[in-house]
C-alpha cells in the first residue's frame, strides 16, 4: 500500500516509474567561501563550480540515479546556460525533450555562497524567464506517467495543470512542492495527493514551529499525506485522519553542502511511496538521504554512494 488514503485505485506502484517533474532548471554559479562574507566585504573563494540546478530537476537527476524513468518539462532559454542545463540532464537520463524553447530567453541563474564554516548555502536567484503555463502543460502526453511532481510556483497556472492532470491522467499520483509563498499560493493547496512543503515556506506563512503549520495547511487541502522538512531537525508529516509524526534528522559527520538537501528529500519520499514503503518509512528514509547529501558537495553519485554507506 502507497499509505496515502486518497490515491487513485488503480495505482500500482512497482520499483520503478515514469515519472513527470514540472518546475525550473537553472545555472547555478557556486562559490566555496571560507565563511559567509559580511556585507560590502570582498572575499576570494577557494573553489568555483557551475552546474544545472533548479528544485525539479535537482529532485528528477536523484529519482533518476534510484532508477526511475523522469522526464522534465518546463521552460528553457536559447544560450549557453540552457545547453549546460540540457547536457546535465541527458547524463542523469532525464528526457528533457519536452522543454519549451524561448527564443531569445535567458537562462535563469544562481549566484551561492556555500560556507565552508559550515556548509550553509546563500542563494541570490536571478530570473528573467517566462514560467511554464498550463496551455503547453495541456499538450505534453501523459499517457504512461505514473507520478507528477510540481513545483508551488506560478499559482494560477499550476493549479490549472494540477486540475488537467488529475482529470487527463487520473491513474498519476500528483505532488507539489511547497518552499517559498507567493501570493494566491493556497490555490495550489487542493488537487495533490502529497504535498512536501518545506521549513522557509511554514515559517514565511507565520508559523515557528512544524506541528502549528502542518495542522493549519491539514485544514486546506485535500491531500492525504503533508510532509514538512525542518532542516537539521529533520522531517514532519501528517498523513490524513492521523497526528502529526517527526522523522528525525541524520546528520553526516561534517556538513559540507546543503545546497539541494530539500530536492533530495522531496526525491527520497517520492521514491520510498512510489515503491510501495509506508509513509513513515518513506520519509524516514528519505530524511536519512538528505542528512548523507548534506556531507558530500553536489548530488552526482548521489544514490550509489548512499547505497555502499547502506543509507539507503
Ligand atoms: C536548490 C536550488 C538551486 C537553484 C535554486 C532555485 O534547491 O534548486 O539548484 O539555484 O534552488 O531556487
Amino acid at each position: 500500500m502507497l499509505g496515502i488514503p486518497d490515491l487513485p485505485p488503480d495505482f500500482r506502484h512497482s520499483a520503478v516509474s515514469r515519472i513527470l517533474g514540472v518546475g525550473i532548471a537553472t545555472l547555478d554559479l557556486i562559490n566555496e567561501v571560507d565563511s559567509y562574507p559580511a556585507e560590502d566585504a570582498e572575499v576570494r573563494a577557494l573553489a568555483q563550480r557551475r552546474v544545472r540546478g533548479g528544485n525539479v530537476t535537482n529532485s528528477l537527476a536523484v529519482l533518476a540515479q534510484l532508477g526511475h524513468r523522469c522526464a522534465w518539462l518546463g521552460t528553457l532559454a536559447e544560450d549557453a546556460g540552457s545547453r549546460h542545463i540540457l547536457e546535465d540532464l541527458a547524463r542523469h537520463g532525464v528526457d528533457a525533450a519536452g522543454a519549451i524553447r524561448v527564443p531569445g530567453g535567458t537562462t535563469p541563474t544562481s549566484y551561492i555562497a556555500l560556507s565552508r564554516a559550515t556548509g550553509s548555502r546563500t542563494i541570490v536567484h536571478f530570473r528573467d524567464l517566462p514560467e511554464l503555463d498550463a496551455a503547453a502543460f495541456e499538450r505534453f502526453p501523459l499517457a504512461g506517467i505514473q507520478w507528477i511532481h510540481f513545483e508551488g510556483r506560478h499559482p494560477t497556472e499550476t493549479a490549472r495543470m494540477i486540475a488537467s492532470a488529475r482529470c487527463g491522467c487520473p491513474g498519476a499520483v500528483v505532488s507539489i512542492e511547497l518552499e517559498k509563498p507567493r501570493p494566491g499560493i493556497e490555490a495550489l493547496f487542493e488537487g495533490p495527493h502529497l504535498i512536501l512543503a518545506g521549513r522557509s515556506f511554514a515559517e514565511a506563512s507565520g508559523f515557528a514551529r512544524p506541528g502549528a503549520f502542518l495542522a493549519h495547511l491539514y485544514a486546506r487541502t485535500d491531500a492525504g499525506l503533508c510532509v514538512l522538512g525542518w532542516g537539521a531537525e529533520g522531517a514532519y508529516y501528517l498523513v490524513r485522519g492521523g497526528t502529526v509524526q517527526h522523522a528525525p534528522a541524520h546528520p553526516p559527520a561534517r556538513v559540507i553542502d546543503t545546497l539541494g538537501a530539500g530536492d533530495c528529500l522531496n526525491a527520497g519520499v517520492i521514491d520510498g511511496l512510489a515503491r510501495g514503503l509506508s509513509h513513515g518509512e518513506a520519509i524516514a528514509r528519505a530524511v536519512r538521504l538528505a542528512g548523507f547529501k548534506c556531507g558530500r558537495r553536489g548530488i552526482d553519485g548521489l544514490i550509489a554512494a548512499a547505497s555502499a554507506a547502506a543509507v539507503l
